[in-house]
């Protein structure tokens, strides 16, 4: 029987570069990277590079490692899996974990979402929602918001506009999809939520009665909390709004919590904040703390209209990762790691708000639980984006032992992903960092 190693991680050797044979020379550029660092291990909420360099991790590999590394309960989890099962493909038939995931995950979802189609990503969940709003409603109108992720395969990138770059030189995309405002209250409106909210539905008004009849849109997309775009939190009326706009066309509302899911937000699900029930929600990231997973989950009748058969994944819904995904949630619950998300936001949410008292260049703090915002300006008047100033100050958290990413098309939004179960004296030393390197790298008076 395999047995879990109880040696003490930091001690292990970093993985050596034998006559060039790990040289990443051979891997695609296409894929951009935050770091120029070879990463060699993890242990709980600390990242070891190559050099055997720590650091506090608070990226958490864009928010998949939620409890984070080498977690004993999902480490467990998987060499137990792995040793019973790697793979069937679940178009063969059942495996206990896939169906014990899927009954968990409906569990905790509103009455009714209670059918889930796994796949691998959060791309992938979101490919599988637009066919089925799609093939359900008979319907081919797309909505979806500018400024959003939903990810880079060709469904769901023709609904990604975060950034430029993403689309560039890649269409045609999908067809009938249109694209209205996501209601950037700091950004766009002073901060006036109410505004942004009455701005975006009268885009889309406008849209219906211009464009495409509400008759033919088949879904409404969004992300509860814009990430990839800047963690901009929907302002609290949005959502309800879009709910009403959506019952009375018959149009299905999905929403992208793909990001935003599994206590994030200080909610399981961050359209718990809205108080909303949507039709269907995908899901990614956090479900198996780093392996490979992704989920849909939609009413029965839904799942049944859109028809056996219809759509399928060789890999999706892989036992090794439901497994790592039942500790996840197993973890999740017995730890209460949902408060805690809310408590320790609290926390880092007023650290950075003491910052950005004595700190002109912070221009907005934003976000709910552990989805907290920075953003970077040039000044705080025109709001000007300083994206230079945000890809620095991650460089130089680095160096200092904290990992930390940007959002936003301009990289000027510091985004802060720590841990669910993240403790108390983490973010204290994180507000110490942070706080530090923005003071070496003011500019001199
Ligand atoms: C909100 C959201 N949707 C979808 C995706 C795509 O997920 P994946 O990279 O797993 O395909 C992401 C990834 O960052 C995301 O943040």
């Amino acid at each position: 029987m395999f047995e879990l190693s109880t040696s003490d991680p930091t001690t292990l050797e970093p993985r050596v570069d034998e006559a060039g044979a790990t040289s990443p020379r051979h891997l695609s550029p296409t894929l951009g990277r935050y770091f120029e660092r070879t990463w060699s291990h993890g242990e709980g909420h600390r990242l070891y590079d190559a050099e055997g360099r720590a650091c506090l991790d608070f990226a958490c590999g864009i928010a998949t490692t939620v409890l984070g590394h080498r977690h004993p309960e999902v480490t467990a989890a998987i060499v137990e899996q792995a040793q019973r099962l790697v793979h069937v493909c679940n178009g063969l038939g059942y495996v206990e974990p896939v169906s014990r995931l899927a009954a968990m995950i409906t569990a905790r979802m509103p009455a009714g979402l209670d059918s889930v189609f796994f796949a691998n990503s959060g791309t992938e969940a979101i490919e599988g929602a637009l066919k089925l709003s799609r093939r359900v409603t008979g319907r081919p109108g797309i909505v979806a918001f500018h400024g959003a992720f939903h990810g880079r395969t060709f469904g769901s990138l023709s609904i990604t506009t975060s950034n430029d770059n993403y689309q560039a030189g890649h269409g045609p995309f999908l067809p009938d999809v249109h694209l209205v405002p996501f209601p950037l209250a700091y950004r766009d409106f002073n901060g006036d939520e109410a505004a942004a909210t009455e701005a975006s539905l009268a885009a889309l008004e406008r849209l219906f009665s211009e464009t495409i009849a509400p008759a033919k849109v088949a879904a409404i997309v969004i992300e509860p909390v814009l990430g990839e775009g800047g963690y901009v939190p929907a302002p609290p009326d949005f959502l309800p709004r879009l709910r009403e706009v959506c019952d009375e066309h018959g149009i299905l509302l999905v929403l992208d919590e793909v990001q935003s899911g599994y206590g994030r937000t200080g909610r399981m699900w961050a359209f718990e904040h809205a108080g909303i029930v949507p039709d269907v929600v995908c899901l990614a990231k956090a479900m198996a703390n780093g392996l490979p997973l992704g989920a849909l989950v939609a009413r029965r009748e839904l799942h049944d209209r859109w028809g056996k058969g219809a759509h399928g994944s060789t890999f999706g819904g892989n036992p090794v990762a439901c497994a790592a995904g039942v500790a996840v949630l197993e973890a999740i619950e017995r730890d209460g790691l949902v408060n805690n998300a809310a408590d320790m936001g609290r926390q880092l949410r007023d650290g950075l708000l003491r910052l950005a008292e004595r700190d002109e260049r912070i221009g907005d703090v934003r976000g709910p639980g552990l989805m907290i915002g920075v953003e970077f300006v040039t000044d705080r008047g025109t709001r000007e984006p300083d994206g230079e100033l945000g890809d620095k100050v991650i460089a130089r958290c680095a160096d200092e032992g904290l990992l930390l990413l940007t959002c936003g098309p301009a990289h000027n939004i510091v985004r802060w992903i720590a841990p669910l179960d993240v403790t108390s004296a983490e973010i204290e030393e994180a507000l110490a960092v942070f706080g530090r390197v923005l003071d070496e790298m003011k500019p001199a008076s």
